[in-house]
């Protein structure tokens, strides 16, 4: 069944919005259009940096749900199966584990559709799709890092376009493919054309002088 991670679209990341005014910078990109927020949880053990929990996604989550919108979580954090139902009751639709995270992984994403969310697994830059082999069936989505993860704003590793063309190859039709670190409208058309349908877009929405612009451009760029 094809859900809101077969469709193709630009998925802001909070990650690089404003904090202190949450509710205003997912207005904006809602407002123009946006219908996936991404939300970047980390944990200052997997990767170096530390963000936000569960509270957050449950005080976002009423406006973004009542907008027609759905929350894409992905943990950059150790032990992800300890968390799944806390993130699924504060309001995540899909949720994207670690690859490099989980011993369990198969356990782990029936854990996450068990709870009601989507399932999804990321990968480092470092780590191949053959790791996901076996565990390819189970899954709604791949999330492929195209930077280091742990900071907004990092500069596109380029062979992450040959991984993506290799990932539309090697996984089942109906599990999406989402790229995250880097896109800008400068790669969006190419990084679509290789493969992707959701482009997580940090720094080139919120980090531009208007950020409404610059989703519907970075939109306008992947429309097929
Ligand atoms: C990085 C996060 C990304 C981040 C992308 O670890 O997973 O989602 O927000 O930021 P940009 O788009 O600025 O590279
Ligand atoms: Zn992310």
């Amino acid at each position: 069944m094809a859900t809101i991670l077969n469709e193709r679209l630009i998925t802001p990341s909070i990650l690089s919005a404003d904090f202190g005014r949450l509710d205003g910078d997912i207005a904006t990109v809602m407002d123009a259009g946006a219908r996936l927020i991404h939300v970047d949880v980390m944990d200052g053990h997997f990767v170096p940096n530390i963000t936000i929990g569960p509270p957050v996604v449950r005080a976002i989550a009423p406006q973004v749900h009542d907008r027609g919108g759905a929350l894409d979580v992905h943990l950059m954090i150790e032990h992800p199966e300890r968390y799944v139902e806390a993130f699924v009751a504060a309001g995540a639709d899909a949720v994207t584990v670690h690859q490099e995270a989980c011993v369990h992984l198969h356990r782990t994403l029936a854990q996450i559709r068990e709870a009601g969310a989507l399932a999804g697994v990321a990968l480092n830059p470092a780590t191949t799709l053959e790791t996901l082999s076996e565990a390819r069936f189970f899954m709604d989505m791949v999330l492929v890092m195209s930077v280091n993860p742990g900071f907004g704003g990092q500069r596109f590793i380029e062979t992450s376009l040959d991984k993506l063309r290799r990932a539309r190859a090697f996984l089942p039709d109906a599990v999406g493919i989402e790229v995250d670190g880097g896109v800008s409208a400068a790669n969006a058309a190419e990084l679509a054309a290789a493969g992707a349908n959701l482009l997580v877009a940090g720094n080139s929405v919120y980090g531009a002088p208007d950020p409404a612009a610059a989703f519907r451009e970075l939109s306008a760029a992947i429309a097929a």
